[in-house]
């Protein structure tokens, strides 16, 4: 009998429970989706308590559908979980209790502590010592935040009470039997609080959040036993993986080469390439961040990342909040009844630019409508959106590989849209190859016994190639940076 491993995936929207076979496949899963609060203007917060029911309901229903098909609790021998990135949860360690909602990583309103931090310290500095840049996007700057803002929180610092963890932190404490308080190097590593070097908390970096090791979690590797689980049908079984999900889905692509990249197209859009075994610094405004850890005694691999704020989010903006479609997948269907975006380009800065641009300041923008503008048009100039924003970080990270880059591996949810992989080949004028099966997690838990095994089952499922000229190209980038000016500032004005 096969040892199964089970991968939870808690990310920006749904939290989902996999279970893979010893060989990789997809015996069964489930996935439970929950509501992202916006109390304010760019505020946006998840439930820990949420996420952490939701998770436990994930993994006792897909083992019981495993169940269905004949696979026995004794085959499953651990679990890996793997997270959205940098959302920040602050709980009291006497209680359990949080003392506010998490904070997503793409929330904007800890601008002014960035302000505020940037009086304090260079971005150079940040920028060496951690591989981040100063930024709403990572956990520390949320930590400040919430010292500052959220009651209790302070005093809690000070007497050593108060527990930040990143989601993988928050579940694994709730989740074993040891209240195993742990992060591994992929998170740690988007909380600027980590030296991007030796992989430990960094003096300096927490003297200006204004946090000690006593209130942050141990800095692991990937790959090792984190804990046994307390509680959901699989009580006893070994948490043995945790890693962030673009790292993760780095390692589904099977990018274990130098120079090797994948382009997931999830809530936001995360291109990284795989570095090898020392941190490469950007001149392209790009992170620096640790790709993977497969073990307590393995060699880090980093990475460069282009992370972009909104993607998939703008399809669920377009069902969600304009009622344009009922349901995602339709966006394709609607974006293609044109041929064209009829010259209207959006720049979906909802919560400010990421990568490459960091700012902060700018906002969502439509340009070039006119009285013939209908959804359709502005539905694609919306996929057009993500693909130049793609396009923005595979321009850094080719600068900064010093090398062409001629084929983006792609995966997540928004890319089962043909057309917009079919766009984003045209715009990028590389080719666009979306990945059969996703093997991630299951990496994590060790169940693949090499990369050369586990690359074997990566397999293409779709390529897209460029269809339009390099002078068409020119003419997009030129309107797309027009419309990237009309973003900027926004905030300030
Ligand atoms: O850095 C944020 C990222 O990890 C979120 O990923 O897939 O949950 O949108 P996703």
């Amino acid at each position: 009998m096969s040892d199964h491993v089970i991968a939870l995936d808690q990310g920006t929207t749904s939290t989902r429970a996999i279970l893979f076979t010893g060989t990789g496949d997809i015996v069964s899963s489930y996935q439970l989706g929950h509501v992202t609060h916006t109390p304010h203007p760019g505020w946006e917060e998840h439930d820990p308590m949420l996420l952490l029911s939701n998770s436990k309901q994930c993994i006792d229903m897909c083992v019981s559908e495993a169940g269905e098909r004949g696979v026995l609790l004794s085959q499953i021998v651990a679990i890996g979980v793997t997270n959205q990135r940098e959302t920040t949860v602050v709980w009291d360690r006497r209680t359990g209790q949080p003392f506010c909602n998490a904070i997503l990583w793409k929330d904007a309103r800890t601008s002014t502590t960035v302000e505020e931090i940037a009086s304090e310290i260079t971005t150079r500095q940040v920028i060496d010592t951690t591989g981040l840049r100063p930024s709403t996007y990572f956990s520390g700057v949320k930590m400040r935040w919430m010292i500052a803002n959220v009651p209790g929180v302070k005093e809690a610092v000070a007497d050593g009470t108060a527990m930040f963890g990143t989601i993988d932190t928050w579940l694994v404490w709730n989740l074993s039997v040891e209240a195993a308080y742990v992060t591994d190097v992929t998170n740690a590593g988007r909380t600027m609080l980590m030296d991007i070097r030796d992989r430990k908390w960094d003096k300096t970096m927490m003297d200006l959040i204004g946090v000690s090791p006593a209130v942050l979690p141990d800095i692991r590797s990937c790959s090792e036993l984190f804990g046994t689980m307390r509680d959901t049908v699989l009580k006893g079984v070994r948490i043995a993986g945790i890693i962030g999900d673009q790292q993760a889905a780095l390692v589904g692509q099977a990018c274990f080469n130098v120079g090797e990249l994948k382009n997931t197209y999830g809530t936001g859009c995360f291109l990284i390439v795989n570095t090898g075994e020392e941190p490469k610094f950007s001149n392209h405004r790009l992170l620096t961040t640790p790709a993977y850890q497969m073990g307590p005694n393995a060699k880090c691999i980093y990475s460069l990342e282009g992370s972009v704020a909104v993607a998939g989010a703008v399809i669920e903006w377009m069902k969600d909040k304009l009622d344009f479609i009922n349901h995602a997948s339709e966006i394709e269907a609607l974006a293609s009844s044109v041929p064209d975006t009829g010259d209207v380009y959006c720049v979906p800065a909802f919560s400010g630019l990421f990568a490459p641009r960091w700012r902060d300041d700018a906002r969502g923008v439509f340009t070039g409508i006119t009285l013939s503008t209908t959804k359709a048009h502005m539905a694609r100039a919306m996929l057009a959106g993500i693909t130049h924003q793609v396009n923005d970080v595979v321009r850094a990270a080719s600068e900064d590989m010093g090398a062409d880059i001629t084929e983006l591996r792609v995966d997540g949810g928004a890319s089962v849209c043909n057309l917009l992989l079919e766009m984003q080949a045209n715009i990028t004028g590389t080719s666009t190859t979306a990945l059969g099966a996703a093997f991630a997690a299951g990496h994590a838990v060790g169940l693949f016994q090499s990369e050369e095994e586990f690359a074997h089952h990566w397999a293409a499922d779709r390529t897209f190639t460029p269809q339009i000229t390099e002078e068409q190209r020119n003419t997009e980038l030129c309107k797309w940076e027009a419309a990237v000016e009309r973003s900027l500032g926004w905030t300030k004005v």
